[in-house]
């Protein structure tokens, strides 16, 4: 099975008021190895409720997630943990990096996490820094960059352990049009090149050329487009 994700039935409801609101309804989704798909939905769709349980930091009120052939244990918070850390890589939309660390240190810290062997570490993340073209920057901390450049040094964090699925909620949404397009194919090819299964979540339809596959969430359910 090549798949890095088969989910099938996923359902998410948040308590409200008297009841609950609904989110997502039995949500099935297969994602291939190498293979890359843009989710659009308006906002308050659950794209973000969504990229959370595919990468295991919400737990889904039904249905049955798997990543890379294992079926994930929405129970065992070390597990998710775990999985997280060594399977998955994330790119949020604000980069979520540690201002008091360098560039180079907010990737390092993430390698290390992941337990990419330290003999291996420096060359990796040097590469991963200069195929984001921020190898220049190595010594600068967050707030020395600009927003593109932050994005950038997030996804030289999310990949550093090249993680068989990688997950992207709105990297672009901070960011002008061309530099939004420019770490968007980064993505994709760092995506094809490992294999790595690929989502990125965005409101922007120009955003899906270069894209295997766009799907769409709305009112709960996903859908997607004939290409
Ligand atoms: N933790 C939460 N508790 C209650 N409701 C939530 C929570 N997170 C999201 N929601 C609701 O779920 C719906 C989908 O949210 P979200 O997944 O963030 O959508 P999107 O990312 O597409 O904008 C919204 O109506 C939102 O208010
Ligand atoms: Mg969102």
């Amino acid at each position: 099975m090549n798949a890095v994700i088969v989910a099938q039935g996923l359902t998410k409801e948040y308590p409200s008021g008297e009841g609950c609101d609904r989110v997502l309804r039995e949500v099935g989704l297969t994602v291939r190895r190498g293979e890359t798909c843009l989710l659009l939905g308006p906002s308050g769709s659950g794209k973000t409720t969504l990229l959370s349980i595919l990468g295991c930091l919400l737990s889904p009120t039904a249905g049955t997630l798997a990543i890379a052939g294992d079926t994930v244990p929405f129970g065992d918070r070390a597990a998710l943990a775990e999985l997280r850390r060594t399977r998955i890589g994330f790119v949020f939309q604000n980069s979520r990096l540690l201002p008091f660390a360098s560039a180079y240190d907010n990737v390092a810290l993430a390698a290390a996490n992941a337990g990419v062997p330290s003999a291996e570490l420096d060359a990796r993340i040097h590469g991963l820094l200069t195929a984001v073209k921020m190898d220049r920057h190595r010594d600068k901390r967050p707030a020395e960059l600009s927003g593109g450049m932050r994005q950038r040094i997030a996804l030289a964090r999310a990949l550093v352990h090249q993680p068989v699925l990688v997950l992207a909620d709105e990297p672009t949404a901070a960011l002008d049009r061309h530099t939004g397009r420019t770490v968007v194919d980064l993505l994709l090819e760092h995506s094809r090149s490992q294999a790595a299964g690929l989502i990125v979540v965005t409101h922007d339809e120009h955003l899906s050329d270069g894209f295997d596959r766009v799907i769409r969430l709305n009112e709960g359910a996903l859908t997607e487009d004939e290409r």
